[in-house]
């Protein structure tokens, strides 16, 4: 979704700024722009599609000056074309916005009617156009700013430099987050804490409400209520993100390929690997209180609680419900105090997610967020807060978030059940062992690497393909379809194995690679009954199955790829491995942006 930079600084800023947009390229764009004060004066140089081109025109048209904004923007209102990037710029003001302003109707009426026109289809000109205003009717910036902010409704964060004001900008947050980097005789403003990393590791994070007047020595923030408040500086890790492929071709090559290590520091946290025990971690619900959980969540992350779900029944007793995050309030779910609200989220910043999480703690009921983003709005809302360990992920695709969300799942569940009295000492350690070896069972499921890229190739050609699972595969399933689709933008659907015969089967013949996820579980031989359907049938059969499933199975296949034999608890994160590697490398054979899949943003901020 949409990236802001702002510098003031004490050298050219042109080529800092686009520094700043590469590393906030990983959450999604379609257009960038930047603009720069040269002697006082407004200049700005935008361009559509990826950075290179706006890189190719400041090449070619080099803008001076030592203070200025820049923008990637992920289209909402208006095409992504040179006219709706951003900055937005009206007299003497220039702008970039991230977020919708929702009443941007209502304003921009209100503003043509006073003869303002119009450039663009973007909501973001209203905002610019009304500082303006503000502006020419006498108003010095920080006035102008005062006046407009009440004015905006939605979801916002916003960075401002004015003309002839070489020695100021102001940033205003509600909604998505906004970070200050503190430099020296520098100043900064950015959408994290990634893009400012070249330039400082002092960072302050703006609230919700938040509006800051920067100049090089000082940042004065106030809150939604115009009082004057301090806002902590915070060491960021964001200079230890190294934003580098190493030796990948991709990030997400890299980032599967991290995956044996981001779990096992997840399930460090959780588990106690050398007693076999969880570990006692404050600030962790009472499970013997709860009577529910309820989980809301975003894409892969929300399959991510589809697996959690079978454990948290079996292994604690405790009924789960859950729903995509955008449906969750429209239902008006009963709430109390007995419910846990579990949110789930590698980005902690998910508009939709954000909303459920704070509709539940008005409810009254305890919140809890799994997350990778320490920093994030997310982490610092929710009552519990349980860290996913997997490191900054770049790649648009989510992959070892989601594995580290599962082994964190997975420990909360054996926590829970333990706490609850449902599992004995024996049962706990026997899961803390099972989930110990996770880490090196991932090592061995890379290693099909090779052979899933050959396969591939069959997978190139195909239309639509369909992913079946049954018990915990299912969810596994459900999110090897949704990365096809992301990556290779071929069609993909999952389903759950037994209901096949109910519609999906409809669709098979001998042009369908249908992909079965099958360890040798206690479903087993149900879901070998469903692909006898696909082969009755000519479906062309992908099996993903350990030993004893390749031994026991008498369908003919296209390919049968083999995983070691894991227990039970440890499957659904040794099986997500395959069928992220079936979607990268379809993917690169067919020359997609691997990690800037078309029309995807990381960090979904709007609704
Ligand atoms: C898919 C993917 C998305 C995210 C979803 C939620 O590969 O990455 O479906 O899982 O947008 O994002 P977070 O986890 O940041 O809330």
């Amino acid at each position: 979704m949409c990236g802001i930079i702002g510098i003031l600084g004490t050298r050219p800023v042109a080529p800092l700024l686009v520094d700043g947009l590469k590393r906030l390229e990983y959450r999604g764009y379609d257009s960038a722009g930047i603009a720069t004060l040269e002697n006082g004066h407004l200049t700005r140089l935008r361009a559509e599609g990826k950075l290179v081109r706006l890189e190719k025109k400041l090449a070619a048209q080099p803008l001076a000056g030592h203070t200025g904004i820049g923008h990637t923007r992920w289209a909402t209102h208006g095409v992504p074309v040179e006219r709706n990037a951003h900055p937005h710029m009206s007299g003497r003001v220039a702008v970039v916005h991230n977020g919708i302003v929702e009443n941007f109707a209502e304003l921009r009426a209100q503003l043509q009617e006073k003869g303002y026109k119009f450039e663009s289809e973007t909501d973001t000109e209203v905002i610019a156009h009304l500082v303006s205003e503000a502006l020419a009717g006498g108003k010095t910036p920080v006035e102008a700013m005062r006046a407009v902010l009440p004015c905006l409704r939605g979801a916002f964060a916003l960075a401002l430099v004015f003309e002839g004001e070489e020695d100021l900008l102001i940033a205003a947050r509600q909604g998505p987050p906004l970070a200050i980097g503190h430099g020296k005789g520098e100043m900064y403003v950015g959408s994290d804490a990634i893009a400012l990393a070249p330039f400082t590791d002092t960072v302050s994070y703006l609230e919700d409400g938040d509006w800051v007047v920067l100049t090089r020595r000082s940042a004065t923030v106030y809150d939604a209520d115009g009082k004057q408040v301090n806002r902590a500086k915070k060491k960021s890790s964001g200079s230890a993100f190294l934003v580098s492929r190493g030796n990948h071709r991709h990030f997400m090559h890299k980032e599967m390929f991290e995956q044996p290590e981001t779990v096992a520091h997840t399930l460090a946290h959780y588990l106690d690997l050398a007693k076999g025990t969880v570990r006692k971690l404050g600030n962790t619900p009472d499970w013997k209180a709860l009577s529910r959980i309820s989980f809301a969540c975003c894409g892969t992350a929300y399959y991510s609680t589809l697996v959690a779900r079978y454990w948290f029944e079996s292994l604690a007793g405790l009924s789960v419900d859950h729903d995509v995050a955008s449906e969750f309030r429209y239902r008006e779910p009963p709430l109390d105090e007995d419910t846990l609200a579990l949110f789930v989220s590698q980005s902690g910043e998910t508009a939709d997610t954000l909303a459920c999480l704070r509709y539940c703690q008005q409810s009254g009921c305890k919140t809890g967020v799994v997350v990778n983003v320490a920093e994030s709005t997310m982490a610092r809302e929710a009552d519990s807060v349980f860290p996913t360990l997997a490191g900054p992920e770049i790649g648009v695709a989510s992959t070892k978030a989601f594995t580290a969300q599962l082994a964190a799942l997975a420990s909360l569940a054996v926590m829970a059940g333990r706490a609850r009295g449902k599992i004995k000492a024996r049962q706990e350690e026997e899961l803390v062992r099972a989930l110990g070896e996770v880490p090196r069972y991932l090592a061995q499921a890379l290693k099909l690497e090779d052979t899933i890229g050959k396969l591939c190739r069959h997978l190139m050609t195909a239309q639509h393909v369909l992913y079946l699972g049954r018990g915990t595969a299912c969810p596994v399933a459900l999110e090897g379809a949704l990365k096809l689709k992301e990556l290779s933008y071929i069609h993909a659907e999952g389903y759950a194995a037994g209901e096949l015969k109910h519609g999906p089967i409809a669709l098979v013949d001998e042009d369908m690679p249908v992909i079965v996820v099958a360890p040798h579980d206690r479903w087993f031989e149900k879901t070998v009954s469903n692909m006898q359907e696909v082969a009755a049938r000519g479906g062309r059969i992908i099996l993903i199955t350990d030993k004893r499933g390749a031994a026991a199975v008498s369908v003919k296949t296209l390919a049968t790829l083999v995983l070691p034999d894991v227990p039970e608890i440890a499957a659904p994160i040794v099986y997500s491995v395959p069928v992220q590697l079936i979607a990268y490398h379809t993917a690169v054979l067919l020359g997609t942006d691997v990690d800037q899949p078309r029309n995807l943003a990381k960090s979904v901020t709007v609704e």
